[in-house]
């Protein structure tokens, strides 16, 4: 056995996500065995405050100290829930590979970064498990985009040679991986814009829930083409990859600058909602057209797939081509990133590169993460 622990949380903040994996037979290529799995919920609170460093208040520095342990200790209790599922002890755990909570993601610019809160030395501590952190920034210093980091295990793990095939994790922000079945042809991804995010927050202000239960609500409305041109024509659409986007770029207050252009403001909500559908599922084809046009499977995962109304218009917007959950290949989609950390975790450990330049941008393949020793 060789057992990994997972730590995932996505930019929709819903919940820390856990899983525990047996990796041993990782290298053939064959699914990660899935041991025992949590999604431990962020309380609203916690959320608000996370959520809240975006908009950087005067104690700024104090808060960020004092959510980095909260952090690191929901990313404890998580890892010791399914340690404690599986019937096994920390000691047999070879290591957690934990992503963190992303707060902030620049990775252009003068001074480029990405930062994720959940300390890694608490984690170890209160585990007696060690513990693999801080993944993102070893790819940007190398020139990437430190995101999306889940293409090598897609690559591991769903690359076909029958088949090409796309997956296409919708969190917070939707991404994408490229698996061509000719393995000479480079792997590629990147983030598509929107996944849930957009309306997940729409919905949390109009209805007042975290999100639109199944897309009913969005099913109730009809989308409005003007404003779903407008949404569009943002030119993070169309720029070409490696590009990676984030919460700081698509909020609400990019929605009301449309809805400003457009003079849209008494479009019924319900309305906008079905738009903002409409924009996530044409947004993801538009990307898979450009980039992988002659996929014939597209595997999805990430929260994204319970919201039907989006999963149909993905089906009608990519036909022919099949779209299937990745559960059809061997793995849950709610478990699909965790997984992908603790996966990740194992090639730090073994001492292998984690990242995948095509992807990133990154200028070498390079190990990802610090190692925080237990014990
Ligand atoms: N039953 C559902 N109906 C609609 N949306 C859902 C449902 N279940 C999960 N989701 C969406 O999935 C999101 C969480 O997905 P997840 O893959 O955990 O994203 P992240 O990686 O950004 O945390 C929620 O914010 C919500 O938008
Ligand atoms: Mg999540």
């Amino acid at each position: 056995m060789a057992l990994f622990v997972g730590l995932m949380s996505g930019t929709s903040m819903d919940a820390v996500d856990a899983v525990l994996v047996d990796l041993a037979d990782a290298e053939t290529g064959s699914p990660p065995k899935l041991l025992a799995c949590t999604d431990l919920p962020i309380a609203p609170e916690l959320r608000r405050e996370l959520l809240s460093l975006r908009h950087a208040p005067h104690n700024i520095l104090e808060q960020m100290a004092r959510l980095d342990v909260e952090m690191g200790r929901l990313f404890a209790t998580a890892t010791l829930d399914v340690v404690r599922q599986a019937g096994v002890s920390p000691a047999q755990v070879t290591a957690i590979g934990s992503h963190g909570q992303t707060v902030f993601h620049q990775p252009l610019g003068t001074h480029p970064t990405s930062v994720q809160l959940g300390d890694p030395n608490v984690i170890a501590e209160i585990t007696g498990i060690t513990t693999v952190a801080d993944f993102r920034r070893r790819d940007i210093a190398a020139g990437g985009q430190g995101a999306p980091l889940v293409p090598a295990f897609h690559q591991a793990v769903f690359q076909s040679r029958e088949k090409n095939r796309v997956v296409l994790n919708i969190g917070g922000i939707a991404n994408i991986t490229v698996l061509p079945a000719d393995t000479r042809q480079p792997v590629t991804g990147f983030d598509t814009g929107p996944g849930n995010a957009l309306m997940d927050a729409w919905a949390n202000e109009h209805l007042g829930t975290p999100r639109d239960d199944n897309g009913r609500w969005a099913a109730s409305g009809a989308a409005y083409q003007p404003l779903l041109d407008i949404l569009l024509r943002d030119p993070y659409f169309n720029k070409a990859p490696p590009k990676s986007t984030g919460r700081e770029y698509f909020h609400l207050e990019w929605l009301r600058g449309a809805l400003r252009i457009g003079k849209m403001a008494v479009l019924p909500s319900h309305d906008i909602q079905s738009t903002l559908c409409d924009l996530t599922a044409t947004s993801i084809t538009e990307a898979i057209l450009a980039h992988a046009a002659d996929v014939q499977q597209v595997l999805v995962c990430g929260g994204g797939i319970y919201n039907q109304t989006l999963f149909l218009r993905l089906h009608e917007l990519l036909q022919p081509r099949e779209v299937l959950s990745t559960s059809i290949f061997g793995i849950d989609p709610d478990w699909v990133e965790a997984t992908a950390f603790a996966w990740l975790a194992k090639q730090t450990m073994d001492g292998k590169p984690g990242n995948v330049p095509s992807v990133t941008g990154a200028l070498h393949m390079r190990v990802l993460g610090a190692i925080y020793q237990a014990g």
